[in-house]
């Protein structure tokens, strides 16, 4: 390692409310902001990056520092007792970090989404207070012992279950992530905005708990012969009914009622939801209350006039549910700036609909050369794959990206690419290559490089 490669650099964070009102504090105020602040606490921030500087050039740093020669109440008094806090919460040092709407997307806030902060997440789960969230006509407490699923249709015995018949069923728990195919939409035609939050926060990834559906659908008895789909409708008034094909019903989707150990929380379908890995979220169907089997598709509103897509020729593709392979660095990322020429880790995350992700190649310049990310461990099927590299920045303008590729062997597309074949008017599955400029002032902004 060089000299240079030592020196890791530092990262001021995007501003939380970067699209709210009275973000007031620019780039450059935080940024002088932060390098006050950080002459005083240098030696620990420098400590606490594991480098591997002499320990002589360390008490340099650190001498005359009060936060390591005053003994602060935390090191002398009696903290805290337990269950002051029965369920915890995060650090109030770390509030900034919530999901977040963004203004003016849609009239209503009941219809609307909250992203994920990705920018502040480690490894592959969101935690479920950042699972993001996104309804059609608003979210509900629904009590569990008033909460019916009917199976019905194509069956011989349709059945009723309450919660508790479901609790008792053999379960299953799988790490996958959601993604609303609505992710990265504003992006179809322009640059639009400006954190990782808003451009892919409508993906989170969770370890979900429930009933296999073959198990309910062989409860009841499902004609094996006739049945080719099934229907899920939620018990929200937006009426939310999508068709899954049976042979992915069969397959891996589950009806679950757990998430990242606890109960499903309320905005996320508490007390039943269909999970459907792969699938864009709108068919993880929330408050399950009905499922239906078929022979045909319903072609619901929402599978006819909304989540279909508009192609170049002005026809409509409809049930296109896959969410394909997918990538995005998540740090350094858009509003954050960079402080320090060096070593910086760049970390991010890649999934694909169609099963695992093979490998992610990572570009500094633009797409003119690649290197091969790591792939940290566990790498599951459909679910989130968090990736890390090196990089050493000389404090040149650069462009960060990151292309992924799944074990089918498709490749993440260029944004030119997949407008060549899809035009610039759709909303839905926008899964190209995500850049990142990085200016010589070391502030990191949205681009769109062909
Ligand atoms: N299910 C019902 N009943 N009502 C809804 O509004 N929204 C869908 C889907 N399931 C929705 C629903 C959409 S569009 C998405 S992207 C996912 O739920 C979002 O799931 P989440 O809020 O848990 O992230």
């Amino acid at each position: 390692m060089s000299t240079e490669v030592k020196k890791s650099g530092r990262l001021l964070k995007a501003p939380e409310n970067f699209l709210g009102q009275g973000d007031e504090k620019s780039p450059e105020t935080m940024r002088r902001k932060f390098l006050a602040a950080s002459v005083s606490t240098a030696a620990a921030t420098f400590a606490g990056l594991g480098l591997q500087a002499s320990a002589q050039a360390q008490a340099a740093v650190g001498a005359g520092d009060p936060n390591i020669l005053q003994l602060p109440a935390h090191s002398t008094g009696l903290g805290m007792p337990v269950a002051a806090n029965p369920y915890g919460a995060p650090s109030q040092y770390e509030k900034g970090l919530q999901r977040r709407e963004s203004p003016g997307l849609t009239r209503v806030s009941a219809a609307s989404v909250a992203f994920t902060p990705l920018q502040g997440t480690f490894g592959i789960i969101t935690p479920s207070g950042l699972h993001f969230e996104r309804h059609h006509q608003g979210w509900w407490d629904i009590d569990p012992s008033k909460h019916r699923l009917m199976v019905m249709g194509l069956v011989k015995n349709p059945k009723v279950y309450t919660m508790d018949d479901l609790m008792r069923l053999p379960s299953v728990s799988r790490i996958h992530f959601i993604e609303c195919g609505a992710n990265t939409a504003m992006e179809w035609g322009n640059v639009a905005v400006p954190t990782v939050q808003y451009s892919h926060g409508m993906v989170s990834c969770s370890e979900f708990t429930g009933v296999p559906l073959s198990v309910l659908l062989d409860d009841c008895g499902i004609d094996r012969k006739q049945a080719k789909y099934i229907l899920g409708e939620g018990a929200d008034g937006s009426s939310m009914t999508r068709t899954i094909p049976l042979d992915r019903a069969l397959d891996d989707v589950i009806v679950a009622y757990g998430m990242n150990g606890e109960m499903l929380r309320p905005e996320n379908g508490y007390p039943l939801r269909l999970v459907v890995p792969g699938i864009q979220g709108v068919s993880w169907v929330k408050w399950l209350r009905r499922i239906e089997v078929g022979d045909q598709k319903w072609a619901t509103k929402d599978e006819a006039i909304h989540y279909v897509d508009l192609m170049p020729d002005g026809l409509h593709r409809q049930y296109t549910g896959i969410q394909e392979a997918k990538s995005v660095i998540t740090t350094p990322s858009g509003g954050q700036t960079l402080l320090d020429k060096g070593f910086y880790n760049i970390s991010g995350l890649a999934w694909s609909g169609r099963g695992k992700i093979k490998r992610v190649d990572v570009s500094v310049d633009g797409g003119r050369n690649w290197r091969t990310a790591r792939l940290e461990t566990p790498v599951l099927s459909k679910a989130f794959t968090r990736f890390n590299i090196d990089w050493v920045w000389n404090g040149g303008p650069a462009i960060l990206q990151s292309r992924a590729q799944d074990d089918t062997g498709y490749v993440q597309p260029k944004i030119n690419q997949l407008r060549a074949v899809r035009g610039t008017r759709s909303i839905y599955h926008q899964n190209a290559i995500q850049s990142w400029k990085v200016a010589e002032s070391g502030e990191v902004s949205n681009v769109q490089v062909y």
